[in-house]
């Protein structure tokens, strides 16, 4: 089963992905981190964001491990950090040099240890509509603007990470501008949109099982 979760930043697609992944017992795969990684990259080695050509080759030579070590990295989830990561997303080759990345993932499932899995789970902008047009079941998760700044600026602060909720808000809706300005974020056309403004992390879990349920069944038919 592959499943994807897509929809715009601090929206619980993370949190949400991670859940269902132990549910379903399915390999999970942040597609967020590969753009992270690539903008990580430009800020260690003082590249200017606009610089496409450093973007792309950073975007070539990225390998799962090298991700993973970058992951660790504080400025990896920062502020300064998701700023160069959707700096780096806007650029048409740096999209194109991680796809394969991306796809050859839910081709044979397996967690980090090399069991296998029953299946794998995307979260990110366009894991819907591009890394996994075939997927079984698709979701669009959003909140407002401001929910979702809330949620971020709770996070930083668990951090300690410096931030003014004004600053994570003012980025979360250029961050929006930004990722959305392209036609591949928008909800794939067979996605499910849900909005979890209103909702509790466990509210829209146990929404999403019943659909996913659903869905089984009429899979298994
Ligand atoms: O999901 P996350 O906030 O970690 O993603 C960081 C940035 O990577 C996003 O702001 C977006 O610009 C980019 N991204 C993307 N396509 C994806 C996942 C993330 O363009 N599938």
């Amino acid at each position: 089963m592959i499943i994807t979760i897509d929809g715009p930043a601090a929206a619980g697609k993370g949190t949400l992905a991670a859940s269902l992944a132990k549910r379903y017992r399915l390999t999970y795969f942040d597609t967020g981190m590969v753009y992270r990684a690539v903008g990580l990259q430009m800020l260690l080695e003082n590249c200017p964001l606009e610089d496409k050509i450093s973007a792309e080759n950073f975007a070539k030579q990225l390998t799962f491990q090298r991700m993973m070590e970058l992951s660790k990295n504080p400025n990896f989830r920062s502020l300064e950090g998701s700023h160069a990561a959707s700096a780096v997303a806007a650029i048409p080759p740096v999209r194109a040099a991680l796809l394969k990345m991306q796809q050859d993932f839910s081709k044979k499932p397996v967690f980090a240890d090399g069991t296998p899995a029953d299946g794998a789970i995307y979260d990110g902008r366009d894991t819907g509509t591009v890394i996994c047009p075939d997927a079984d079941i698709k979701f669009f998760i959003t909140a407002t603007p401001e929910v979702r700044a809330m949620r971020r600026f709770k996070e930083y602060e668990q951090k300690g990470q410096a931030s003014s909720f004004e600053e994570v808000l003012e980025q979360t809706i250029a961050r929006d501008k930004n990722d959305f300005a392209r036609e591949s974020s928008q909800p794939a056309k067979d996605a499910v949109i849900i909005d979890t403004s209103d909702f509790s992390i466990e509210q829209v879990f146990e929404k999403v099982c019943e659909i996913i349920d659903q869905r089984q069944k009429t899979l298994e038919k």
